[in-house]
């Protein structure tokens, strides 16, 4: 049946005969490892900028019947939970400059596609936020700019057990059996051999303060590039010979 998108940013006005492209950033971690928090706070510094957040949880496959009646031998942890595909084609979307509608996942029903969707529009930053986000190398390819929140295993662990009993209403037995079924093990496997891909690595995640000024000071720095290319659109010449 049709819903309408919850709509989350104005409307852009692409009035300028210039496309400008977007600054797409990715940032990966371990689960609980604090790449929403580190997102938030970039987000909340670049606020006098058009930011839109993308979670790849969002593209999560709903379970079918028989895997929700075995849902704990479901691996949430391995690059075929998500349907990257989709991802992909939203992240091209929002790249062309065309709004988009993104999934809503719910973490209790195991279902996608929760109504109403998310409708995002284009804007000058897309972060692009998730464990896995570095593993398609078509989604890499995407980024002009790849975060990987360093932090340690077992404070990860910790804050999993207390967000996973607070927030998804899990018991702590759960959460211990699924963390060592599973997510140590697509850690080590599929998480930690993305690292390489990135550009900084950020120890301490939220806390690395430093850290977030630094890359909050080069987005804003490509970002005026882009504004100097509107106002000189043969800077892109230069840009293009000397590599800015
Ligand atoms: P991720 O997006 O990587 O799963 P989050 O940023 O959502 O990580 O953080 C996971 C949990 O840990 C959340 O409950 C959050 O409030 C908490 N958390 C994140 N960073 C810190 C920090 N520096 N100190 C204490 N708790 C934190
Ligand atoms: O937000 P964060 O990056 O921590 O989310 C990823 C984690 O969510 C994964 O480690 C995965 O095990 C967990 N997950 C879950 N239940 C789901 C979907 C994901 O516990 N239904």
């Amino acid at each position: 049946q049709p819903h309408t998108p919850e709509i989350e940013q104005p409307t852009t006005s692409i009035d300028d005969s210039f496309h400008k492209q977007p600054f797409i950033i990715g940032v990966a971690g371990g689960a609980a490892s604090g790449k929403t928090t580190v997102c938030d706070l970039i987000i909340e510094q670049l606020r006098d900028q058009r930011v839109v957040l993308v979670n790849q949880d969002s593209f999560y496959h709903t379970l079918t019947p028989e895997e929700l009646t075995k849902v704990h031998e479901y691996n949430f942890d391995h690059p075929d939970a998500f349907d990257t595909e989709k991802l992909l084609c939203v992240v091209e979307k929002l790249k062309q400059g065309q709004a988009v509608d993104i999934p809503k996942y719910d973490f209790k029903s195991y279902k996608n596609d929760v109504f109403p969707l998310r409708r995002v529009n284009p804007s000058d930053v897309i972060i692009l936020e998730g464990i896995l986000i570095f593993h398609d190398p078509r989604v890499r390819g995407l980024m002009n700019m790849k975060i990987f929140v360093d932090t340690d295993a077992d404070v990860r662990l910790a804050r999993r057990i207390r967000r996973d009993t607070a927030e998804k209403g899990r018991d702590i037995g759960m959460v211990l059996d699924q963390y060592s079924k599973f997510v140590k093990a697509a850690f080590d496997d599929f998480i930690l051999p993305t690292k390489k891909y990135a550009d900084v690595i950020i120890p301490r995640g939220g806390d690395n303060h430093v850290a977030i000024d630094l890359i909050v000071q080069h987005i804003r720095t490509k970002l005026g590039q882009h504004d100097l290319c509107k106002i000189y659109p043969n800077l892109y010449v230069i840009q293009s010979t000397f590599q800015i």
